[in-house]
């Protein structure tokens, strides 16, 4: 068959002491979207990579509309009309909507880049992916689901055949990705090819036509979308898996984080709840509802006006992060490239961070110890790398995500905040996450959750908070949480006429 606008066949590339290709066949036909599935360490990106002209295959062959497709720079690919949404976006944040859209190729008049006609021609594009954003504004200002949509839009505007989008749901809220869904039928409609890489199963019947699943840098199988999750799964992992959610409850004991009246005028008000040791709080809400600014008034990270921070009874001092970090808070951040992780560092490092003190002997660094405990952790957490020493900004996304869990985990933090935890994360690797969030709270640790992804939140949580607009507007245990009852609190225009968390039933005991 020709009528494929893209195969390859046999794509193999090689980094220092890791295979990400090993031989990957793949192929595309205009108007459908294909999704490309597998773990965390795969090779999903790095194909699209070799599709976009950001790195050379070793060996292999890429066929474009029939004939061999050298792809050798970003500028060959769009030539061909592929176009690639990263997992890292590629936009300039200093620049303006519309001068990010003509990044490049602005219209000119007399020689001049024409602004006007630039910012005309943007909101055109804008309007067809139907994003809320002035031309005028700027990229750092519009928060990543419009940016997303504004990348959409750059691609629409070189004409390309061909959209790859690695992972863009994973930083949509619902909505969103209902939106996204919508403009990727419409392209379809018009006979663009789609590739389309999530870890969200669920996403793929309503999205996709095919999928091709990738292990270990090998395409293994090709299969219709309908394909029922369990079998996606098994096809990915290369086994079953039986839980998705292995909560294992523990005895609640005392409380050990007690949030009372927290406010930040303006951004969260009257925030009041406890977490007891032992227990798993899901903190859910919408984009916005204020979540994460939350925790990171809890871990000092941020100041707050008024209430209190307590730990094991001891009030912490805002705005101060070392001292949370004393009294053994952990925050796990959302945004792992800018608050999480130090790119330049190798894993190992990036483990050790806030574990120098634990390891140290006598006032020495204790690296043998040091790297026992790393190593310990990367393999619980299944980290795909060349070794300890690999630089963590050349790790996968995934893999990128578990050395930020794993370096939390390794400090022993008493109560953890969790803030999108397992984002970018495979099904197999949440799994593991989940049983070493199990380990913590057998051993009296406490845990704050803040998740989008509802089923995780339902699935792992002891009780679930909802916040909505800066406020928390209910409560609910372990067994009313249905998804149905935490959005409609997600949804409550204003908590005031709910009932109040600090005056809930755990407090009766349901330990
Ligand atoms: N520039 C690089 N240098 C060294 N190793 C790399 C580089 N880029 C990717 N790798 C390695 O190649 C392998 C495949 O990575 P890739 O990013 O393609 O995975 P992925 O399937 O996209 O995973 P995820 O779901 O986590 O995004 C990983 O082991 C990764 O560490
Ligand atoms: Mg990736």
């Amino acid at each position: 068959m020709t009528d494929e606008i893209l195969r390859v066949r046999g794509l193999r590339k090689a980094f220092p002491g890791v295979v990400a290709l090993d031989g990957v066949d793949f192929d595309l036909r205009p108007g459908e979207v294909h999704v490309l599935l597998g773990e965390n360490g795969a090779g999903k990106s790095t194909l699209i990579k070799a599709l976009s002209g950001a790195h050379r295959p070793d060996s292999g062959r890429i066929e474009v509309d029939g004939s061999p497709a050298d792809i050798r720079s970003a500028a060959d690919a769009e030539r061909l009309g592929i176009a690639t949404i990263y997992q890292e976006f590629n936009l300039v944040p200093e620049l303006t909507v519309a001068e990010n859209l003509f990044l490049g190729r602005p219209p000119r008049r007399f020689g001049l880049v024409d602004r006007r006609a630039m910012e005309r021609a943007a909101a055109e594009l804008l309007a067809r992916v139907g994003v809320d954003a002035s031309p005028r504004a700027r990229m750092a200002d519009l928060g990543i689901a419009r940016m997303q949509m504004v990348e959409i839009a750059k691609a629409l505007g070189r004409d390309a055949r061909v959209l790859i989008m690695d992972e863009p749901t994973a930083v949509l809220t619902a909505g969103e990705v209902d939106t996204l869904f919508e403009i990727v039928g419409t392209l379809r409609e018009r006979g663009v090819a789609i590739v389309f890489i999530t870890h969200h199963l669920e996403e793929i019947p309503r999205l996709g036509d095919r999928v091709t699943v990738l292990r270990d840098g090998r395409s293994v199988a090709e299969v219709p979308a309908d394909t029922p999750e369990d079998e996606l799964v098994r096809l990915m992992v290369g086994r079953p898996i039986d839980e998705r959610y292995p909560r294992e409850r523990a005895d609640a004991g005392a409380p050990l984080l007690k949030v009372s009246g927290l406010t930040r005028d303006g951004v969260f008000e009257d925030v009041s709840f406890e977490v007891r040791a032992g227990e798993v709080v899901g903190l859910a809400g919408l984009v916005g509802a204020g979540r994460t600014e939350v925790a990171r008034a809890i871990f000092g990270a941020d100041p707050y006006d008024r209430g209190t921070v307590t730990v094991d009874g001891a009030a912490l001092r805002g705005g101060d992060v070392h001292a949370a970090m004393e009294a053994g808070v952990g925050l796990v951040p959302e945004d792992r490239k800018g608050q999480g992780l130090v790119l330049g560092a190798d894993v190992q490092e990036n483990l050790g961070l806030v574990t120098l003190g634990p390891t140290s002997r006598g006032g020495i660094v204790d690296r043998s110890g040091q790297r026992d405990r790393a190593a310990g952790i990367a393999a619980k957490l299944n980290v795909r790398m060349a070794g300890l020493r690999q630089e963590a900004g050349t790790l996968s996304g995934g893999n990128q995500q578990k050395v930020v869990i794993g370096k939390w985990l390794l400090a022993d933090a008493r109560v953890l905040i969790l803030d999108e935890p397992t984002r970018g994360i495979d099904v197999g690797a949440k799994v593991e996450i989940y049983r070493l969030i199990n380990s913590l709270t057998a051993s009296g640790h406490a845990v704050l959750m803040i998740s989008s992804d509802l089923p995780e939140v339902l699935g792992m949580s002891d009780r679930v908070l909802v916040m909505a607009r800066g406020r928390l507007t209910g409560e609910l245990p372990a067994d009313e949480a249905t998804q149905d009852a935490v959005m409609a609190l997600a949804l409550a225009a204003n908590g005031t006429e709910h009932e109040h968390p600090e005056r809930s039933e755990y407090e009766d005991g349901d330990a």
